[in-house]
């Protein structure tokens, strides 16, 4: 894959660590040997996957002349705290579009990465109802800007179009280099999956390096049926964006939704293990929507013996962590 044939913002600068976790291994029997790569120490106020995306997705908006970003997300979204952190880098306006996807649960003066919203000087925080149509709510936020002369750029909920996914693919590129360095063979890449830029980019640059490396998708709101199409045809865009000749199989994408739970963002009890588990043995924090429910996928999948013994299991941190903030009370 070349990947520098597409502008970026430099915002990824180095690669991210990637740690063996011999307390976290050993706590769940030493019948793998854990290896974790941090996104959640990625640039951007307070780190996290959407870095990687942005970097490509902000490079479009100031080619096309933007000097405002509106985005959306849920009520605790990371994705809009980024975007709204790299804006602030690059002195561009931002607005975000909230859905309230769990009825009651947007707080305009919230915790968490609502509060960071707040602190980092969001032009607009605007909520809506949970189903609503987010690109045409995004739209008409876009249309009274324009009517203000501003330049605005729409990024895609998660940044999860093709663009965005070329910074998972590059990820995986990364990833690949720095476990060739440590001479450590992996059997499986677990990640979580949302809105699939993530997973999409990742079996993306897998595949496209013949690595034979499965990708485990968790995933944190849909089911497996309902995520592989969606992960599917964005791998499909991804590849062809980058102009790799193969086709990629629908087989290569693999999502397991038995971790959701109740619902988006409603904790489960595994999530809440999961999240107590790696602070008390790695000490480093999970949070309550979506690398704590993918690592409590995981820690059960390790538990059922569905890696090989004695393998080494790789598991993607994409951050998240101010969420926790706003769910002490499911901590205590
Ligand atoms: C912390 C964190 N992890 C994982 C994800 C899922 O990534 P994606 O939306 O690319 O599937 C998100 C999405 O918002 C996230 O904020």
């Amino acid at each position: 894959m070349n990947l520098a044939q597409f502008a970026r913002r430099g915002y990824v600068t180095e690669p991210t660590p990637l740690e063996r976790l011999d307390n976290f291994s050993a706590a769940l029997g030493n019948k793998v040997t854990v290896y974790i790569k941090r996104d959640d120490l990625l640039p951007g106020c307070a780190g996290g996957n959407k870095t990687r995306k942005l970097d490509f997705c902000i490079a479009d908006a100031l080619a096309q002349g933007a000097d405002t970003i509106i985005t959306c997300g849920a009520v605790q979204s990371n994705h809009c705290r980024l975007t709204l952190s790299w804006a602030v880098k690059e002195k561009m306006d931002c607005h975000l579009v909230l859905e309230e996807r769990v009825k009651g649960s947007y707080k305009a003066d919230g915790s968490g990465n609502n509060f960071l919203f707040n602190l980092l000087g969001a032009k607009s925080v605007k909520a809506v109802p949970g189903g609503s149509p987010m690109l045409e709510e995004m739209g008409k936020v876009a249309e009274a800007l324009k009517a203000q002369g501003k330049k605005p750029y729409i990024i895609p909920g998660g940044a999860s179009n093709a663009l965005g996914a070329l910074g998972y693919a590059s990820c995986a590129q990364e990833t690949m280099e720095q476990l060739f360095l440590m001479g450590v063979n992996i059997h499986t890449m677990v990640v979580p999956s949302g809105s699939a830029g993530t997973h999409a980019g990742i079996v993306t640059g897998m595949y496209a390096n013949n690595t034979n490396i499965p990708v485990k998708g968790i995933n944190v709101s849909r089911t497996k049926e309902v995520q592989e199409p969606i992960v599917h045809k964005l791998v499909c865009e991804t590849a062809k964006l980058i102009g790799i000749k193969q086709e990629i199989p629908a087989s290569a994408v693999d999502c397991n939704g038995d971790y959701v739970g109740p619902g988006y963002s409603l904790p489960t009890d595994s999530m809440v293990e999961a999240v107590k588990l790696l602070a008390r043995t790695e000490s480093i924090l999970l949070d309550p929507v979506y690398s704590g429910k993918a690592m409590a996928g995981f820690i059960d999948l390790i538990r059922k013996d569905t890696f090989p013994k004695g393998s080494n299991v790789l598991f993607l941190h994409t951050g998240g962590s101010p969420a926790l903030y706003a769910y002490t009370d499911t901590f205590k």
